[in-house]
Formats: C-alpha cells, structure tokens, sequence
C-alpha cells in the first residue's frame, strides 16, 4: 500500500512535532493547513491514511466521500473521539486515536485555570500592564479546606485528584467506575454526582463527551450546586450548557468558570481572529465576564504531551500500514455514540 498521510489542520508544530518523530519511520506526510471539511475532502485522494485534530469533524456525509477518496484509515492526533461518527465509518474506515499522552498536561492547566480564578492571577496580570497596581477587587480565596469534586477520575482525572489534596482540600469524585488505588493514596471519596454538586466549592470535569452526559452542567445541575461554585471544564465543550452557564454567572449562582472548551469551538479556537469580530454570542458574552477564564483547548499543549502524541500516532499509522492489529482502535458500539 502506499505509504502517503494527509494531516489535516496542520499547525507549525504538529509539523514540527511529526517531522522528528517520523525520522524513525519515513511516512510520506503531506502537511495540509485546512481543516478537513466536505469542501477540503477532495485532498484527500491517493491518500490510504488522513491525521485529524479535534476541529476535523467527520460526520455520515464526509465519511462517505473519504471512503470514495480512497480513504482507510483516520488515525486522530487526539483522545476525544467524539468529533467521528463511529457509525457512519463503521466498515468503511478504520479509527485509530491517541488514548494516553502526557496526563500531567491537561491535569496540571486544570490547575492552573483553579488557581487564577481562585486568586485573580488573569487580572491582576492585566493590570499591573497598565501600572495599576491597586488591590481593589483582588481579594481571593485559599483552596485549603475547600471541598472539590472531580468529575471523571481516568488518567487526567485522577492525577487532578492527587493534586488537589496537596492543596489541602477534601475531594469528592463521581465516575462510574472507582479506583481503588486512587482512595488509598489521597482519602478522596468517591460520592454520586447529586452530593458531589451539592457540596463541593469547585467542580471540574474530566469525562468523556457521550450521549448521556452531554450538558451535563444546565440548569438544573447548576441549582444543585453552593452558592458561589466554580466550574472548571478542561474535558469537551458539550458537557455544559452554555446559555444556561450564562444565566447562572449573572445571578452570581456561578462564582466563576475556566474553560479550555467551548461547544461550538472548531469555528473560533487555534485561530487568529484579532482583525475579525467573535460572532457568537454566546462566546462573546462569555469573554465579558471578569470571572470567566477561557482558553482555546490547550490544555494538552505541552513539549511533553505533543510529542508523545506525535509518537503514538505514527506508531498507529505503522501498525496499519503493516496490516498488525491496531491497538487504539475506536469501534462503534451501539450504545457509547449517537450518529
Ligand atoms: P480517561 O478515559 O482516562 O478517563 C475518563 C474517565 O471518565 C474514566 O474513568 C471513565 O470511567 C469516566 N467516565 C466515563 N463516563 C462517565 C460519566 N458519564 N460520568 C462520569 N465519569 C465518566 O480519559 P482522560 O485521558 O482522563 O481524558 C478525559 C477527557 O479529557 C477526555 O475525554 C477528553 O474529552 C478531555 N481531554 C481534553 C484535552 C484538552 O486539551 N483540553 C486533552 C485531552 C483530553
């Protein structure tokens, strides 16, 4: 077979990040700087392998032309998955993904996202640049002998956890599985979500997208929660209600928000807009609030995680390409993905 890759959404460093990483195993890589769309689909002829980013979003239409185009294999450079339709691709695409890079990455941003809400850092830094240096609106709170609830406690989750407790706060974790290991180590308890809302000061999400959990945090789950929260998602845009997060950060019901995603990102996120204008309004009244950190999902985007990603996908593409079982296959099962 020929051993041709597009990579989609190609951004320097992806084609930093491969260049090296593919020294080892000489792939032809044709680095292509728009995302894959039903528009940019016909690039895609003579390639038996197409690299995809979170933003390249393949649904029932775009799966069937790739699987005209020659298409074989999708090895994603992401965990997320849920930007496939599993079901659309299933028996004419193979899905191949990145289950594990660098946890220490996302786990770590979350962090960071905690402390400057926490601490005002965002602000504090943008005014100083302006030679104020006032403490008028600084004060903050310490995140000793707060209670935190860990939403999700898989790779990135649970290192979440560990560090949380080094702060000195009691943690509460919903997942639907426990890690027992996790309990010993750090005293976290795990809890159902309707107590882990209830009482935890801070909330962050570390599960995966599915149709059950999606807006899991709305109107509803919102009430649930203290006076005050602060609701961190590092995970996927659609685990939250957007309009809904809006309206509780104007009652002051939500104290706060770092997001690293957005549900409707792939239109906005790794882009420069600085000569253009957001035009969405969810978006744009979201960057009003002093108390909302948004990031665009790069939470991931460390030396360390890009380059393991970079490993691990040509390591998949190898294993294709060799006609090997392909170990981080993505299925379709029937309850996990709605097409
Ligand atoms: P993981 O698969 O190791 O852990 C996910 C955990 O969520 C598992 O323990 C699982 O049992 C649990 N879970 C599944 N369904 C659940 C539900 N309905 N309610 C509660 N828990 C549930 O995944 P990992 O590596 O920890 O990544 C977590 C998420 O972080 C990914 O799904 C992805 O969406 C996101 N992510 C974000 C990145 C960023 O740059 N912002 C980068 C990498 C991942």
């Amino acid at each position: 077979m020929d051993q041709r890759i597009a990579m989609f959404d190609s951004k320097s460093y992806d084609i930093e990040a491969f260049t090296k990483a593919n020294e080892h195993f000489g792939y032809h890589i044709t680095y292509f700087e728009p995302k894959l769309t039903i528009e940019t689909a016909p690039l895609t002829q003579g390639f038996p392998v197409v690299c995809l980013f979170v933003h390249d979003i393949v649904k029932h239409k775009l799966a069937n032309i790739l699987a005209k185009t020659g298409v074989k294999l999708i090895a994603l450079r992401s965990n997320g998955y849920n930007h496939i339709d599993l079901r659309a691709s299933a028996g004419k695409l193979k899905v191949v993904r990145v289950p594990k890079y660098s946890p220490y990455s996302v786990a770590e941003y979350t962090i960071g996202l905690i402390l400057s809400l926490y601490r005002k850092l965002h602000t504090v830094y943008l005014q100083t640049k302006g030679n104020n240096f006032s403490l008028r609106g600084l004060q903050g709170q310490e995140l000793h002998g707060k209670t935190a609830g860990v939403i999700g406690s898989g790779q990135i989750g649970s290192i979440v956890v560990r560090l949380l407790t080094a702060f000195g706060m009691k943690v509460l974790v919903y997942d639907v599985k426990e890690d027992k290991s996790l309990v010993n180590d750090t005293h976290c308890h795990y809890t159902d979500l309707n107590t882990l809302l209830a009482e935890s000061d801070i909330i962050t999400l570390h599960c995966p997208l599915l149709p059950e959990n999606h807006h899991l945090i709305n109107k509803q789950t919102m009430a649930k929660m203290k006076e005050g929260v602060v609701i961190i998602n590092t995970s996927r845009g659609g685990l939250v209600h957007t309009g809904d997060l809006i309206a509780a950060l104007k009652s002051k019901k939500v104290g706060g928000a770092g997001l690293d995603v957005y549900e409707e990102e792939e239109q906005f996120f790794y882009e420069d807009l600085s000569h253009s204008f957001i035009d969405d309004d969810l978006l744009a009244r979201l960057m009003t609030f002093p108390n909302v950190f948004i990031s665009s999902h790069q939470a991931f985007f460390t030396k360390e995680a890009v380059h393991d990603i970079a490993q691990t996908t040509l390591l998949n593409i190898r294993s294709f390409f060799e006609g090997k079982a392909l170990e981080n296959e993505v299925v379709y099962r029937i309850k996990e993905q709605k097409s």
